[in-house]
This record gives structure tokens, sequence and C-alpha cells, in this order.
């Protein structure tokens, strides 16, 4: 042991330090649980990662005997059980990690982008409307009132011909809090809405504060489709007193919540349902309004990407989904750290595949969070193909 390099065993040990706590934050943020406890536990995790390093090295240095050399051998018992604890979960994790790269999860050969533009705020005019935000947003190299519009062509498993051509504008993640101008988002609609979708899906987070719940007239008002608008809610419409005032502004305003129900339209004679899932936080679906209906295609939306089996499972060719905001911050070369997913940043963003489902995760347009680094917002206008054309 006397030969092992302490700094090897350091640097592996920090490693899996950070990794143990990303993985936690990531976890209890996947789960189903209120936000305040989820909060909570979020400081109990901080705390705890902060605190026991500390500790660790406070009782080494306290401890140590003058002239002795800083070895592994020479470190306290329960010090070496937690270096040896945290080098095993930095070996064991790192592989796994490096392989949810987006680099190596994504489908990238069934996704195609037409157009993609970034608007800044200097071209878009000013954004904000709350402190927080307009003061952070002004902070260099923050991305919050960017908006990246972009068409994309997905390529779809078995998609009926009669199909083919089918366009979705994607919003996600929308967040009415208040420190946004009701124009960020309607210049983004409007961009949409001038390529005329047949579809308009809407991936939950809406609004997050009752007093917001107003503001859904005026960003959503005059939205048009001619096939639908379709809806769940997220996480964070759960903060709300009443969320289904959410759902009602909504459905008065043409969209359906197909959180609650399943719907399906009719295109070039094929039958499509909708179906919407919006676990782990609301389970408002009722079984009653399934369908036996003879149908040609599934379009699924999720609040969570963490749905994508029970996208699989209910045959949808394609999930539409948010939630995770491309992670808020992503590192050049490294992409994003923290995600509330159980499956931790896997699907952050972009078009994944799993057994014959396609998964668009937008990143969103807003959060509760004033920063984005490397990961602007963005809307999505999705022209729909087989991948055998
Ligand atoms: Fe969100």
């Amino acid at each position: 042991m006397e030969k092992i390099a302490l700094p090897v065993f350091l640097l592996l040990a920090t490693i899996g330090h950070c990794g143990l706590v990303v993985w936690a934050y990531n976890s209890i943020n996947a789960t189903g649980l209120r936000r305040t406890t989820i909060k909570r536990i979020e400081k109990l995790i901080l705390l705890i990662g902060v605190l026991l390093p500390t500790c660790a090295i406070a009782a080494e240095l306290y401890s140590r005997e003058a002239g002795s050399a800083f070895t592994f051998e020479n470190l306290r018992f329960l010090n070496k059980i937690f270096l040896v604890v945290l080098c095993l979960f930095a070996v064991v994790a790192t592989p796994f990690w490096i392989e949810s790269r987006p680099i190596f999860s994504q489908s990238r050969d069934l996704s195609q982008h037409l157009v993609s533009h970034l608007w800044k705020p200097e071209e878009k005019g000013s954004c904000f409307r709350g402190r927080k935000f307009s003061t952070m947003g002004r902070l260099p190299f923050n991305e919050i009132g960017w908006m990246e519009v972009n068409q994309k062509k997905l390529l779809l498993n078995n998609f009926p011909k009669a199909l083919h051509g089918l366009t979705i504008a994607h919003i996600s993640d929308v967040h009415l809090t208040g420190q946004m101008e009701p124009l960020f988002y309607r210049q983004a609609f409007e961009w949409l809405q001038q390529l005329q979708p047949d579809v308009f899906v809407l991936s939950g987070d809406i609004v997050d504060y009752d007093r917001c719940v107003d503001d859904i007239g005026v960003v959503f008002d005059g939205l048009h489709a001619p096939l639908g608008k379709y809806f769940v809610l997220g996480n964070h419409d759960r903060r709300l007193r009443d969320p289904i005032q959410v759902s009602n502004r909504l459905i008065q305003l043409g969209w359906h919540d197909a959180g609650k129900c399943h719907a399906s339209f009719l295109h070039n004679g094929m039958k499509v349902r909708v179906v919407g899932n919006e676990l782990p936080w609301f389970h408002r679906y009722e079984t009653e309004s399934h369908s036996d209906d003879i149908f040609s295609w599934t379009l699924g939306i999720a609040h969570s990407p963490d749905q994508l089996a029970w996208g699989v499972k209910t045959g949808c060719g394609l999930l539409l989904c948010g939630h995770t905001h491309g992670g808020q911050i992503r590192f050049p070369g490294i992409g994003p750290i923290v995600a509330p997913s159980w499956h931790g940043t896997r699907y952050a963003s972009g078009v994944f595949e799993r057994n014959g489902t396609l998964m668009h995760v937008s990143r969103g347009m807003s959060g509760v969070h004033p920063y984005r680094w490397g990961c602007p917002p963005e809307v999505s206008f999705l022209h729909l193909t087989d991948r055998t054309n």
C-alpha cells in the first residue's frame, strides 16, 4: 500500500464522492415527492456532501503525528474505508456515466436538423419582467433570455405512409413564473404558428405560481392547429393550490387535456391516438377514457423522459417529453451533469430510440433557475416521416 500513490486515491475518491452526490440529487428530483420535501432532502444531501469530506480531512489533520508521511497506510482506519468505498464507486460508476453521455446515448441517425436559429436578447428585445431574471439574465454567457427555434425531421419506425409529412409544434416547460415577459413566449409561438403545424403539443410545467395563472390566456392565445392542441401537466404545475385551474384555462383555449383522457384525430383517413402520462406527479388519467378503437399510430406525451418504458409498452411511435431542461448547464466536451431523472443526464435533451419508440426531449422554454449555459431554451417544429423513406 505504501507504494500506492495517495493522490490517485484522492482523485478517484473525489470523483466517486461528486458522483454519489449528483446521483442522489438527480434521483430525488425524479421522484413524485412534494417539492418542499424534495428541497429539504436536497439540502440534506448537500450538507452531508460537504460535511463528510470536511470531517474526514479535519480528523486526519488533527490526529496526524508530526513528521509522519502522508500515505494511505498512515490514514485513520475509518478514512481508509471511506476512501476505498468512494474509489470503488468511482471505478464502477464511471463507465456507466461515460456510456450515458449524449454523444453515445442519442439516436442522431433518426433526426435531422433542417433549420436552427438562435435568437438572442439583442435581436428579440428585452424579455425579462422579474428582478431575479433581469439581474441574472444580464450576466455574461447566461442564456435564459435566448431562444433556439428549430425544425427537425424525425425518422420513425413503421410510420404509416398516409401520415408522412405530419408536423408537430413541440413546446415544453413554459414555466410561467412572472419572471419573463409574455413577449418572450409569444415570439417563439408566432414563429411556430407561421409554419402552420398540424398539431401543437405542450409537455408540462406550464405555471409555477397561482398569481401567474392569468398569464396563460395572454401567452397561449390564438394558437391554432387543424388536428388539435394537446397537453399534459408537469411537476411544477403541482405547486399550485389547484393545478386543475391550469388544465381548465387551456381547455378554454381549445387545448385537449391528454393527462386526463386519451384523444384521437383523423389524418388522410388514418386514426391517430394521443395518449398522455403525468407520472409520477399526477394520477389523473381516467381509465374509462381508454378506447378499444382501431387506430393506425400512437403519439405519446409525457412530462418526464423517465416514462420512455411506458411509451414503449403503450405502443407510442413518438413520445414527446420535457422536464430535464437539457441539464440547464452543459460543459464543453462533457455535457450536462445534473438532470432530474432516474437516468441522470442520459435523456437530458435530444432524440432517443427504444424498441421502436422514438422520444424527443425538449430543453424547454424557461425554468425557475435563473441560469443556463450551453443550453439555451428551445421550441421545436417536427416533421415526421418513416425511417425507410
Ligand atoms: Fe420544467
